[in-house]
Order: structure tokens, then C-alpha cells, then sequence
């Protein structure tokens, strides 16, 4: 993992490289789900938070169209692109993100800027916390302040999305630039995605005597690949055959019902949703009203409905989060899209180190790849630095 650049550093990187100073520094941070996972495309409600991990961009208006944009990390090398040809089959590696964004921006119908752009991060790539993400939202913030065009907390969500969906080509929903954007330090973000409303909620592990920790399976995933695309797929045909705009409107109540005009599959998926939305609503309350140490039995059951009605976790997912709670874990789920990526364990502080051996050990056992383990804590949404 990449040690951060100080901004300082990222300005004087960014001189040398491209030959004078960036007109400003942004940070945005990755994201991590506590709970409420595949509800964001059916409308539901989720509770993720903004990460003590972020993309920073430092980014200077040019000119012309030219778009230079090189990172800290990785052997890419420069990328050097035409803002007004914007073309996702030539896009390459991270710099699909910002062309992805500019394009986004440019369907909206604003005059996309030539730019140069330095991007370092700390955020994991391909560990289901939103590397992604993170680079898109603190783009669009730098092109939204530096160009003034005066884009919204929920434009810039729907922008990033549109990037996602129709430049990267991964049919995701709202809520990791939504945690990005919005997160606070020691606040979890619940969002209804189906009005973008957002209600901060006090998410502070360590005050309890508990820590937060992500165990990176190293297994890589992609939403742009076939699985998420067949469970949302399955989710659109559950809400159709329900006559309902989407499987919000699906309660626990109508769960009977629905299994009697579902086949099998459709209505194991639709389970999950319904089930898991439900979850967020008690998450929310529980920590409202007691804290976080009240919250683990929620995450191990949406763990279990993930693992088999929505059927996106993996063996290593499963292995990660059983020897996490054996170990002393009070929760432990997946977190993000599923098909790999990390899990979290909200352990006690006293069980960690029990809990990271346990698990590396286990990984070793079984033959896979050693986990990366991590604390992280709620941290600040997006914003400028510089
Ligand atoms: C990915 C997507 C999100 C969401 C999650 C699953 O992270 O980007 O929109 O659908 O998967 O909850």
C-alpha cells in the first residue's frame, strides 16, 4: 500500500512533473459499508462511511483540451488525452475515472477544461473500499470549484454514477460517492437512495472499546464483470413480477406473498434486499440508542443472507468472517459488491491481535493468499485541502 504524499509534497511532485504549481489540492476518501448491501440500486437505504483512506488530486486548469494526467503509484507512465474526444474503448487503467468524470460532465452539457493532473492514494485498489470512487469525487470536486459550475452534493453523486455506469461500465448504484462526499469523521452516512436524503449517525467503534477491521482477501473483483449485472438484473425482474418501481417497496410482510410469485432464485434475491433494508433501519436505531456494540448480530445475519440468498460471497469472504467471530469478533460481514474484496469485523479492542492472527493463520491453512488487516475509522467526506 502507498504511503500518503503530504500536500505539500504533492504540489512540489506536481512542479517538477508538469513545470508549475496545481491551482489546488483535493482529497476524497474511499468508503467502507457497514451494513446495507445491493439496496442502493433497488432505492433502499444503506450505512456506509468515508474512510481514514483517500485519493488526493492536485490539478491545474490548461489552456487547451489536453488532459496530462500521471499518478504515484503503479507503472502507467503519463496519460495524455483530448478533452474533447472523450472516448471510453481507449480509456486505461485509473485514468478512466477522471476521463469518466469529464464525460459524465460533458453529457450535462458543460465545457470540459484541458487539465493536468497529479493523483496519489492510499485508498487499496481492488479491496471493495472504492479506490474508485474516491478518484472520481475528488475530480469532480477540483473541476466543479476550479471551472464554477456550481454542481450540488447530489449532482456530483449522479455525475460520478453516470461515469460509472456508462464510461467504466459497471451498473452501480449511488452509495460509495455518496459516503465519499458526504461522510463525516465518527459518523456513518444513512442514506435513502431513493431521495438522496442523508442522516449522519454516530459510528465511534474505539469509544466503545471496539475497533473496526477490514480484512482484504486479496481476491479481486470487478463490478464491471458479470455478477453484479445479474444480480441487479435479478432484482429489476423480482420488482416487475411484484408490479412494485423497485424492491423498496417490498416489505418483510410481503415476503410470503412474493414466494409464491417467484421462481426460486429471483426470490432468494429478492430476500435479501427486503431482509437487509430492514437491517439498515435497525442499525441505524441501534446506534442511535445504545452504540455500536449493539450492531453485531445484524451484521452476521446480513453475512449469512449475503453467503446464501443473494449468493456474492466467496470462500475466502466466509473463511475471513467465521474465524473473525470465532476469534472474538462481535459482527463480521462482507462489505461492498461481493465476489471478493474485504470483509469487516468489528472486533473488541482487547480481541485484535487475536482476531489478525487467527486469520492469517487460517488464510495460510487453507491455502490462500495472505489477507492485508487494517483498522479504519469514519473520517471526513471529500473536500479541498490546497
Ligand atoms: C458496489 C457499488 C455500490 C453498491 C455495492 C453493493 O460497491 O458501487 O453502488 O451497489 O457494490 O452494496
Amino acid at each position: 500500500m502507498n504511503t500518503p504524499l503530504g500536500t505539500p509534497e504533492l504540489r512540489s511532485r506536481f512542479e517538477e512533473v508538469f513545470g508549475a504549481a496545481p491551482d489546488g489540492v483535493w482529497q476524497a476518501p474511499g468508503r467502507v459499508n457497514l451494513i446495507g448491501e445491493h439496496t442502493d440500486y433497488n432505492e433502499g437505504f444503506v450505512l456506509p462511511f468515508a474512510i481514514d483512506r483517500a485519493a488526493r488530486v492536485a490539478v491545474r486548469l490548461r489552456p487547451d483540451s489536453t488532459l496530462r494526467m500521471l499518478s504515484t503509484f503503479g507503472n502507467q507512465g503519463m496519460t495524455t488525452a483530448d478533452a474533447a474526444a472523450l472516448d471510453p474503448a481507449t480509456a486505461r487503467g485509473w485514468t478512466k475515472y477522471p476521463l469518466g468524470v469529464l464525460w459524465a460532465l460533458e453529457q450535462r452539457g458543460l465545457a470540459v477544461p484541458g487539465l493536468d493532473l497529479l493523483l496519489d492514494s492510499d485508498v487499496p485498489r481492488g479491496a471493495g473500499l472504492s479506490s474508485s470512487h474516491a478518484i472520481e469525487c475528488a475530480i469532480i470536486l477540483a473541476v466543479n470549484e476550479l471551472t464554477g459550475a456550481g454542481l450540488s452534493e447530489q449532482d456530483m453523486v449522479l455525475a460520478t454514477q453516470r461515469a460509472e455506469n456508462d464510461f467504466v461500465g459497471a451498473p452501480t448504484g449511488i452509495m460509495d460517492q455518496s459516503a465519499s462526499l458526504r461522510g463525516a469523521a465518527g459518523r456513518a452516512v444513512f442514506l435513502d437512495c431513493r431521495d438522496q436524503s442523508v442522516r449522519l449517525v454516530p459510528f465511534d467503534a474505539e469509544a466503545a472499546g471496539l475497533v473496526l477491521l477490514v480484512i482484504d482477501t486479496k481476491v479481486s473483483h470487478s463490478h464491471a464483470g458479470g455478477g453484479y449485472a445479474a444480480r441487479r438484473a435479478s432484482c429489476e425482474l423480482g420488482a416487475d413480477v411484484l408490479g412494485v418501481r423497485a424492491l423498496r417497496d417490498v416489505g418483510v410482510g410481503d415476503l410470503e406473498e412474493a414466494a409464491g410469485l417467484l421462481d426460486a432464485e429471483t426470490f432468494r434475491r429478492v430476500r435479501h434486499v427486503v431482509t437487509e433494508n430492514e437491517r439498515v433501519l435497525q442499525a441505524v436505531e441501534l446506534l442511535e440508542s445504545t452504540g455500536p456494540q449493539a450492531t453485531g448480530p445484524l451484521l452476521d445475519a446480513s453475512h449469512a443472507s449475503m453467503r446464501d440468498d443473494f449468493e456474492i460471497s466467496c470462500p475466502e469472504l466466509n473463511l475471513a468472517v467465521d474465524t473473525a467471530r470465532a476469534g472474538g469478533a462481535i459482527g463480521a460481514r462482507m462489505t461492498g459488491g461481493g465476489f471478493g474484496g474485504s470483509a469487516i469485523a468489528l472486533t473488541p479492542a482487547g480481541a485484535e491481535q487475536r482476531v489478525r492472527t487467527d486469520v492469517v493463520r487460517a488464510f495460510e491453512r487453507a491455502g490462500y493468499a495472505a489477507p492485508d488487516i487494517f483498522r479504519v475509522r469514519p473520517a471526513a467526506g471529500a473536500l479541498r485541502l490546497a
